[in-house]
């Protein structure tokens, strides 16, 4: 597999070094950008992070303001963007890192993953991205990207997938091992989409894709879905007196915790 696969990486950095990079979180490698930038991604689309994370900036420029900023104006910088916790693990790890690694953002990969909030995937593109640690940053796009090309039939969403996929991605990365990730995961993005035909004569990997010889990318990746997403009803009642409008704020655990809302009952 290594041999094989191993082909694709002078092509993918070569691709990425052309591509266009107007977005704000890639105008610079600093890893405290990198790092906002890398979890305001996760579950939200590239448009709708672009005005909050030029925000989020302007307000908390540097991993000191983010340790000390309010819970509410942290959550204000936030709101609307969703996945709350990842709010609050920012500020949690930053104020590890104004304790522990007197201000600096850690620069290994194994030091990356003592932080709160920041898993394999983070851990990897910071130090790839910001310190050029060939390690890999296996998010859903580049699991797309490598099961489509080496057609692999394994389950995408089972952990042992992915694992299999950081390890082969490990014994071939190269210096430009943030070129290198950021290409696949752009390359998912643009190219190698989901829920649509991909856009494989543009693709600079499609000599060496199983996936598009063998006919498959609209089966390619597997995912095995387990559980439905538990739908909630609710009852929400709107209050409102002259110019002001009832609220309330949630309960301290649970989904949408310290959050205000309309108040509701359950259907
Ligand atoms: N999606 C999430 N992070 C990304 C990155 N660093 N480059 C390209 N696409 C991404």
């Amino acid at each position: 597999m290594k041999q094989e696969l191993k082909k694709i990486v002078i092509p993918i950095v070569k691709w990425y070094q052309n591509q266009e990079k107007t977005l704000p979180w890639k105008q610079d490698k600093e890893p405290y950008h990198i790092w906002v930038s890398e979890i305001m991604l996760q579950q939200t689309r590239v448009e709708a992070v672009k005005k909050y994370y030029t925000r989020f900036m302007e307000e908390l420029p540097t991993i000191q303001d983010l340790a000390n900023v309010s819970e509410e104006k942290l959550l204000k910088l936030w709101e609307g963007l969703g996945y709350y916790t990842r709010a609050k693990n920012l500020k949690k790890a930053a104020i590890q890192i104004i304790e522990d690694y007197q201000g600096k953002m850690p620069t290994s990969y194994i030091e990356l993953l003592k932080l709160a909030g920041i898993g394999e995937y983070t851990a990897g593109a910071i130090a790839s991205i910001s310190y050029k640690e060939k390690v890999p940053a296996v998010d859903g796009n580049v699991l797309r990207v490598i099961s489509r090309v080496i057609a692999s039939k394994e389950d995408v969403l089972l952990p042992e997938t992915k694992r299999k996929i950081a390890k082969e991605l490990l014994q071939i990365m190269p210096e430009e091992a943030g070129d290198f990730n950021e290409g696949l995961m752009e390359l998912g993005e643009k190219i190698c989409m989901p829920n649509t035909i991909p856009l494989c004569e543009k693709c600079p990997i499609q000599e060496f894709c199983i996936a598009k010889k063998e006919n498959l990318t609209a089966e390619l990746p597997v995912r095995i879905k387990k559980q439905k997403r538990k739908i909630e009803k609710k009852t929400v009642f709107i209050l409102k007196y002259k110019e002001e409008i009832a609220i309330r704020k949630r309960g301290k655990t649970g989904i949408l915790a310290n959050l205000y809302e309309f108040p509701n009952v359950s259907r």
